[in-house]
């Protein structure tokens, strides 16, 4: 018999039963479950609203049911739809009529809210652990890499001389914002929902400060329908975990450009790349490309919850009970990316001299050759013009800058030297630029002290 069933005279058919059921999702949230209803059932017991040995009663049976669960011993029924009621029912039958007080002074809309919560705020702590894992393997690259020349782009045209070790630095620096995005997210929702109720909270002496602290959180939400109309901590959480992915997609499909034989800048370890079922030469980058594919995934997540909330009149609405499946389906493939991504990574072999040899192909030194006249006192502009004009000699001379002879370079300005020369040479360019931020090697280092300072306060903690 159903829970509620005093108000109706025909029974629940079966093809709502099984359309109106969560039980099939939210039983991963059974943890959660018992220990808000272990917090509520004390907290009811203390305020004297129920007696205190029911409410010990109620907690001991919870403990075991918790136990029977985690043993694998426990069906769950989808006739009685939910986590919250199955555990409910549990109890009751379990220890009898003492377990029909729990409910007392509680919805399972503030149940389901608190719920949800304390899954996802117990989630945020593990993503941000693994995202910092990545962020040590890329410090690890880039200290092996200070010095390895290769082309920055833009357009995907080859465009100044950098090193691999700050390329790693720029992803690393994207993940430390991933990182405070998920904090910051953190912070926001760790207030409790318990003792809003099904809207209005409740007559009874509830103390809401006691549920809020024995969950741990900070404190509890400041208005009842907020409460249970909220989801907004789970939109912020998708929308971390979408630009998170978004990180990493375009990481993966740079690693999938750099391990093509266009390029070359990179060898996959055999463990962590796939063959073909029917070309014998080929070694295929699926582990980044599925991430890449996978970014979709979680995007999508966000579009539902957001889709699900828009428009939704205060408060509680059954609707929101689509909130579960986009959330954990996300949590799953951003926990199931980033390990898999790090080791992809870490096993990775840098392969400088192609890096060097495309560096050294396209003109890439062609500001650093604008920037010699600047020097020697002519203005940006028109530097940059004759530099121009070099480029387009050597282009129809088959040359590059490095190679045009130096009769050449005077043909066009007088204020070039031999010492042009190594003006251009690659190393010179990196080097050069040791702006705050830049790729030379000691301001790497600087980003590289930044980001391992930023993990070790988070990992002493
Ligand atoms: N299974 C429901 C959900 O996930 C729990 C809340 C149900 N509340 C209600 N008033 N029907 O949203």
């Amino acid at each position: 018999m159903k829970l509620w069933a005093g108000r109706f005279q025909k029974e629940t058919d079966t093809l709502v039963n099984d359309f109106n059921s969560s039980i099939t999702f939210d039983a991963r949230m059974y943890k959660e479950d018992i220990t808000g209803s272990m917090a509520h059932a004390a907290m009811l017991g203390k305020q004297g609203i129920i007696e205190a040995h029911e409410a010990e009663k109620i907690i001991e049976g919870l403990k075991v049911i918790l136990a029977d669960i985690e043993a694998g011993q426990v069906e769950f029924s989808m006739e009685n739809e939910d986590i919250h009621m199955n555990i409910e029912t549990m109890l009751t039958q379990r220890i009898g009529d003492t377990g029909k007080r729990l409910h007392t002074a509680r919805s399972r809309n503030d149940q389901v809210a608190v719920d949800f919560r304390l899954y996802v705020k117990g989630e945020i702590p593990k993503i941000i652990g693994m995202v910092l894992e990545l962020e040590k393997v890329l410090v690890k690259k880039a200290e092996a890499n200070l010095e390895t020349v290769m082309p920055g782009y833009t357009h995907l045209q080859r465009a100044q001389p950098t090193t691999f070790g700050h390329y790693m630095m720029a992803y690393a620096n994207m993940l430390r914002r991933d990182v405070t995005r998920l904090e910051d997210c953190l912070k926001r929702m760790d207030e409790c929902p318990l003792g809003a109720g099904a809207l209005a909270t409740s007559t009874y002496p509830v103390d809401r400060f006691q549920t809020a602290a024995a969950l741990g959180f900070q404190k509890p939400t400041d208005n009842s329908m907020d409460s249970v109309s909220d989801r907004d901590f789970a939109i912020e959480f998708l929308s971390a975990c979408s630009i998170l992915m978004m990180h990493l997609s375009r990481f993966s499909e740079e690693i999938i450009l750099w391990c093509s034989w266009e390029f070359k800048y990179v060898e996959l370890d055999d463990a962590y790349s796939t063959g073909s079922s029917i070309m014998p030469q080929k070694k295929n980058p699926d582990v980044a490309e599925l991430v890449r594919g996978k970014t979709g995934r979680v995007y999508g997540s966000l579009m539902t919850l957001l889709t699900v909330m828009k428009a939704l009149p205060l408060a509680y609405n059954k609707d929101m009970q689509e909130d579960k499946e986009c959330v954990f389906d996300a949590i799953d493939t951003v926990e199931m990316c980033l390990p898999v991504f790090t080791a992809m990574l870490d096993t990775l072999t840098v392969l400088p001299k192609n890096m060097r040899a495309a560096a050294s192909g396209g003109f890439i030194n062609a500001t650093d050759c604008a920037d010699y006249l600047t020097k020697k006192g002519m203005p940006f502009r028109e530097a940059y013009m004759i530099v121009g004009r070099l480029v387009n000699m050597c282009i129809k001379a088959g040359e590059t800058l490095d190679t045009l002879p130096l009769k050449d370079f005077r043909s066009i300005s007088n204020l070039f030297d031999a010492d042009v020369y190594q003006a251009l040479e690659l190393k010179t360019c990196v080097n050069g630029r040791k702006v705050y931020g830049g790729p030379a090697r000691e301001a790497v280092e600087q980003q590289i002290a930044n980001i391992k300072a930023f993990v070790e306060a988070r990992e002493h903690e």
